[in-house]
């Protein structure tokens, strides 16, 4: 048996919309040292809820990222295969998009009604001496943040950043044009 202290307080959204009225938590307690958060929704996975709906790819392995696996800990957007497990964490859909059932969303669907209140929690910056407007950017990053305005590349959307556990269009920018940095001063 673990002791407590080896165990996370975790809750999970949960929400089906086509059967719920409304979105709930469910809470776990379930160990978390050394685990990523994907690695411990699997946990709750196979101990607790063989219905929860999450998704992941590639697993975080090298560089590049599917970006499946985005959700939120604790109000900030995340990877989940990259985020390091905290002892207490509230697990919910990326707010963006649509949610299909409990943390799976639509990457397409992009929800109509963000009401995104607080601080931005990371600052990103495009070189426009480097930038060649290729758009790689914006087909690289699994949230959306970059968008062509009057083909210019813009980091329109800095608040859905997966921030450093993704940093994809930091490493694939062949141009080293994008600079991601997290804003410490607005973290909890
Ligand atoms: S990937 Fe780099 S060079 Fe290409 S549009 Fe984005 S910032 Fe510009
Ligand atoms: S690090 Fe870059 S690619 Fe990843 S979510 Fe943030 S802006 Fe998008
Ligand atoms: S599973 Fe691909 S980035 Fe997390």
């Amino acid at each position: 048996m673990p002791a407590d202290t080896d165990l996370a307080g975790v809750k999970v959204f949960k929400f089906d919309p086509a059967v719920d009225d409304a979105p709930r938590y469910a809470a776990y307690e379930v160990p978390y040292q050394g685990a990523t958060v994907l690695q411990v929704l699997r946990r709750i996975y196979r101990q607790f809820d063989p219905l929860l709906a999450f998704r992941w790819g590639c697993e975080g392995a090298g560089d590049c990222r599917c970006g499946a696996c985005a959700l939120l800990v604790n109000g900030r957007p995340a990877l989940s295969c990259r985020k390091a497990a905290e002892a207490h964490m509230v697990i919910e859909p990326h707010f963006k998009f649509e949610i299909i059932r409990d943390l799976v969303v639509d990457f397409n669907a992009v929800r109509k009604d963000i009401a995104r209140a607080g601080d931005v929690p990371v600052k990103i910056s495009i070189d426009p001496g480097k930038c060649v407007q290729c758009a790689d950017c914006i087909t690289l990053c699994p949230v959306g943040v970059y968008e062509a305005r009057k083909g210019v590349i813009v980091a329109s959307g800095p608040e859905y950043c997966c921030d450093e556990t993704c940093r994809q269009c930091v490493t694939y920018c062949y141009q080293n044009a994008i600079q991601v940095k997290t804003v410490t001063s607005v973290h909890s």
